[in-house]
């Protein structure tokens, strides 16, 4: 069950004058263990009503956007169990436009865990239900770091990967991840071995 270890650890820290030595112990088993990343997936469905739409008669793409990180923080959250931060949202790019009065239809889902941060995919489409047809609006990759009590980063639980998506997924997030932290600055782009790799053959 997630959240049993969890449980432990806070029976132990009530219960025992070790209970610090007890908690990092525990808290450390925790980490290794790691967790699936279907147990991260979220499916959000919000209706498009007229406050959510722009001067077309179509979802605002900032509203979609907060929808979005919503539904990609309950995946961060559910993953590590902590509080999340969002740190980055990757590149959108609208396919099509989600029009009044269809669903917009969320699915997120952690596709590879860091030190302290997560990255997570997320895949979009709209929904008209009288027509019973669905549309794909977009994808994205959100990145979030849990936080500790002091509000600072604090380790998360490996992935475990069992899909060939999931999988592909994984692979492929050292690359975004190290290209997002080019653009943020917190990377030298000689130190992107990954994404070096994609252009020079040795
Ligand atoms: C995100 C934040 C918590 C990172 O804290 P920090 O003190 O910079 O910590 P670090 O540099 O040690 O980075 C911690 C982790 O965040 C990741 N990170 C930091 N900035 C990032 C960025 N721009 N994009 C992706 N990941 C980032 C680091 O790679 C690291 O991950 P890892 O531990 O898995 O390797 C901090 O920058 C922050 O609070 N930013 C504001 C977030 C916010 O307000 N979000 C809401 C939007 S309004």
């Amino acid at each position: 069950m997630p959240g049993e270890n969890r449980m432990i650890w806070h029976v132990q820290l009530h219960s025992s004058s070790s209970a610090h030595l007890y908690s990092t112990i525990l808290a450390k088993i925790f980490l290794m263990e790691g967790r699936k990343a279907g147990e991260s997936f979220i499916i959000m469905n919000e209706f498009v009503l007229p406050n959510d739409t722009n001067t077309f008669g179509n979802l605002m793409g900032g509203r979609l956007m907060y929808w979005m990180d919503i539904a990609a923080s309950m995946s961060a959250a559910r993953h590590c169990n902590f509080p999340c931060m969002t740190a980055s949202v990757d590149n959108l790019s609208f396919k099509n436009s989600i029009k009044l009065g269809n669903v917009v239809h969320i699915e997120a889902k952690v596709s590879r865990a860091f030190t302290t941060s997560m990255e997570v995919h997320l895949k979009v489409w709209g929904e008209d239900i009288v027509h019973q047809y669905r549309y794909e609006s977009n994808e994205a990759y959100f990145t979030f770091v849990a936080l500790d009590p002091a509000g600072k980063p604090r380790p998360v639980q490996p992935l475990i990967t069992e899909t060939e998506e999931e999988k592909l997924l994984y692979e492929s997030a050292l690359r975004r991840r190290q290209l997002r932290l080019i653009l943020a600055g917190k990377m030298m782009p000689h130190d992107a071995s990954e994404l070096k790799a994609l252009f020079v053959k040795d």
